[in-house]
């Protein structure tokens, strides 16, 4: 049978992988053949990332420095990853930042922050890729949302948060619906908690520690590797009939 997740010649590129959830989801497009470009603010990390992935896998992988919340960095990117690679066949949506400050405590400039480098940045990256997938009439797009976009919780105050990761949602669903007739595809995936330099001092640290283990149905956060099945999914052709769909990937936490 036809191996339904092979991205071999697919051309990838993943925002947010110098480091947690996004150096996972590189890996995981380039085991199944993806060349990738990989996009962060601190260069050196992904230099490493970069290295470290084509030592494992016979795929290239092109590092470049670019603040995804400033368009004219998001453009240059864009244009070299089509200088170098020809096409793009996957974005993945995935930088980002949380602020567990709750709203009569938060500053403007630390809403904005949260709400450019989540929100905006997801807007930046699809205006900037989707003008060569339609020209192609093919493209995955993924976004990386969150449970914290499914609802709130008094036990988790991250109201930034809580309205960028619903945005995405909301902006996977209307771009989702969009495109689909140009032989693009949009979805989300939802993580709830794994640890990463982003949740090691907020999320995932006490009490939101305990509270998430004593809620969440598993009764664990998730372990490096436990999103790769999403992210394989909505990359390939396995997803061809798939659209606008956000997938929880989360111990069952938004079920009950
Ligand atoms: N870990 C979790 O439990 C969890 C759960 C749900 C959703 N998420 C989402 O998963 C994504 C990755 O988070 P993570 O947990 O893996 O945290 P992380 O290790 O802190 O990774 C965040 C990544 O985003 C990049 N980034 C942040 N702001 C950026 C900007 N303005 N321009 C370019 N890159 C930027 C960071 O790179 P530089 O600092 O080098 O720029 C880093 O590579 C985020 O969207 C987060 O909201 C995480």
């Amino acid at each position: 049978m036809k191996n339904l997740f092979d991205l071999t010649g697919k051309v990838a590129i993943v925002s947010g992988a110098s480091s947690g959830i996004g150096v996972q989801f590189a890996k995981v497009l380039a085991s199944q053949g993806a060349n990738l470009v990989i996009l962060a603010r601190r260069y050196e990390k992904l230099v490493e990332v970069a290295k470290d992935i084509e030592s494992e896998y016979e795929v290239k992988v092109l590092p470049i420095k670019c603040d995804v919340t400033v368009e004219k960095e998001v453009i240059a990117a864009v244009d070299k990853t089509i200088e170098v690679f020809g096409k793009i066949d996957i974005s993945m949506n995935n930088a980002g930042v949380v602020d567990a400050v709750p709203v009569h405590m938060l500053e403007e400039e630390a809403w904005d922050k949260v709400i450019n480098a989540d929100v905006k940045s997801v807007f930046l990256m699809s205006k900037h890729v989707l003008k060569h997938m339609l020209n192609a009439k093919y493209g995955r797009i993924i976004n990386t949302a969150s449970m914290l976009g499914a609802g709130g919780s008094a036990n988790i105050p991250t109201h930034s948060y809580n309205a960028a990761k619903a945005a995405v949602i909301n902006l996977t669903r209307g771009m989702a619906a969009s495109y689909a007739k140009h032989g693009i595809t949009v979805n989300a995936i939802g993580p709830s908690l794994f640890y990463s330099e982003m949740t090691a001092n907020t999320l995932f640290k006490e009490p939101i520690l305990s509270y998430y283990n004593n809620t969440c149905p598993m009764g664990r956060p998730g372990n490096p590797g436990e999103l790769d099945g999403a992210v394989l999914y909505f990359a390939s052709d396995a997803s061809s009939y798939t659209t606008g769909q956000t997938l929880f990937v989360d111990g069952g936490w938004t079920a009950v």
